[in-house]
């Protein structure tokens, strides 16, 4: 495919999957995003682009830049996959649009109201415990335990098999990006959970009263297949714990790092939402999203042959300049419509209502119940190939007095 790059789009030699892109992403992201709108990556053969515009512009055009070869860098028609695609992420329209549909009457804004409640009371419980004992791991203690306490048990998984989850998670995300050491070691690590999986998305494994049961409802409608409703339930267990755990993180460092943020939300808890949604724009914790051309297309005064993967790089587009002022800065005031961290779209985060509620619960039981956060220790960033954040995140916590 080299052959099709026409000679005056920018070369680069840059590894954003490299291990120390990986630890340290901004100026990769940095790198890459001011070289040019599109940007030829010598070492993986496709094309990547860090500008907003760009990434936005092809989000919304699924005819020309498809999702059924894959989201990742692997081109899912021609070369093998670890796991069969995913029915709703890694299709096209037509198919798309009916397993979106199902989705979104599953997610929708009153499901999501019909669990806040019992959600707020596990985040107050949670957050309760964590700041009696003043020290804490907010990465591991707070923003994975909460996903973990509150999501298996909303979709209906069985009890047993639940340790399992974020292997099987890791895996998903790590098999996105290159075939590199982090991919292999997440393979030889994942073997009971993909086990665990493919017995958790059967009918009979799940709660039929939670949402697991509204998937396999519209299949007794004929909406979907009883198989396709099984993907449906897999799209939870990989999409969905993840991605919150490291955006909860995220926005927590961000708190514990802005003493003016911190004392806005303290003083009107609020502002949850919207700390959870600058910290997603400042930090997105799933930054690359793979696409794939349909036919040859130029874009931004680079010639795109068909069959040519594009990495977008949202967490670089969150951080575009000519989108966004002083865009490293956390800023509570910012309007941050337009962010990427969900993309946008068809394909648009199916979940992002049950993500922005699981944050807000998180984050304003923290508010209400500390008086002051700082960091404990050095974070310790997520190695991944497809995810950013934090794996530990220590952090001290004072009561709020009165
Ligand atoms: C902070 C948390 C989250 C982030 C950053 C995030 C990010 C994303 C992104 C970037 C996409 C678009 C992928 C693409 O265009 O190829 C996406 C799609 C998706 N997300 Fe999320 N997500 C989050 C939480 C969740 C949750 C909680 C769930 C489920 C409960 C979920 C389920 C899905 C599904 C099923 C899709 C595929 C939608 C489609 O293809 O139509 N996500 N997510």
């Amino acid at each position: 495919m080299t052959d099709l790059r026409p000679d005056t789009a920018p070369v680069s030699d840059v590894d954003p999957f490299a291990p120390a892109s990986l630890a340290d992403p901004i100026p990769v992201d940095e790198a890459l995003r001011e070289l040019g709108p599109l940007v030829w990556l010598r070492k993986y053969d496709l094309w990547a682009t860090g500008r907003h515009e760009t990434v936005e512009r092809i989000f919304r055009d699924p005819t020309v830049f498809e999702s059924s070869a894959g989201t990742g860098l692997t081109n899912i028609k021609h070369e093998e996959n670890w796991r069969p695609p995913s029915v709703i992420l890694e299709a096209d329209p037509p198919e798309h649009g009916k397993y979106r549909k199902v989705m979104t009457t599953v997610l929708s804004q009153r499901v999501i109201r019909r669990l806040k409640d019992e959600f707020r009371a596990h985040a107050d419980d949670l957050v309760a415990d964590l700041v009696g004992r003043g020290e804490f791991d907010a990465a591991k203690d707070l923003a994975e335990a909460f996903p973990l306490r509150v999501l298996p048990d909303a979709v209906g998984l069985a009890p047993e098999g639940r340790e399992h989850l974020l292997t099987y998670a890791n895996l998903n995300f790590q098999a996105m990006g290159p075939k590199n050491a982090l991919y292999q070691e997440a393979v030889a690590n994942a073997v009971d959970a993909t086990q665990y999986v493919n017995w958790q998305m059967r009918r009979e494994n799940l709660d039929e009263d939670k949402l697991a049961g509204s998937i396999f409802a519209a299949a007794d409608k004929g909406d979907i297949s009883a198989e396709d409703a099984g993907m449906l339930v897999r799209t939870f267990l990989s999409a969905g714990l993840d991605t919150t755990i490291l955006g909860i993180g995220i926005a927590i460092k961000a708190l514990a790092d802005n003493e003016t943020a911190w004392q806005a939300l303290r003083a009107d808890p609020s502002l949850a939402r919207t700390v959870f949604e600058e910290g997603l724009r400042w930090y997105a914790p799933s930054p690359f999203i793979g696409r794939t051309t349909t036919c040859p297309v130029e874009i931004d005064g680079a010639f795109l042959g068909a069959a040519q993967k594009v990495l977008l790089l949202v967490g670089a587009a969150n951080r575009d300049p000519r989108r966004w002022e002083r865009p490293e800065q956390f800023d509570l005031a910012r309007d941050t419509s337009g962010q990427l961290a969900f993309g946008t779209g068809i394909h648009g985060c199916v979940g992002q209502m049950m993500a922005r509620m699981e944050a807000e619960v998180v984050l304003s039981a923290l508010a209400e119940r500390a008086g002051s956060v700082e960091l404990a220790g050095p974070p310790a960033p997520k190695l991944s190939n497809w995810l950013r954040g934090y794996d530990s995140l220590p952090v001290r916590v004072t009561p709020k007095r009165g």
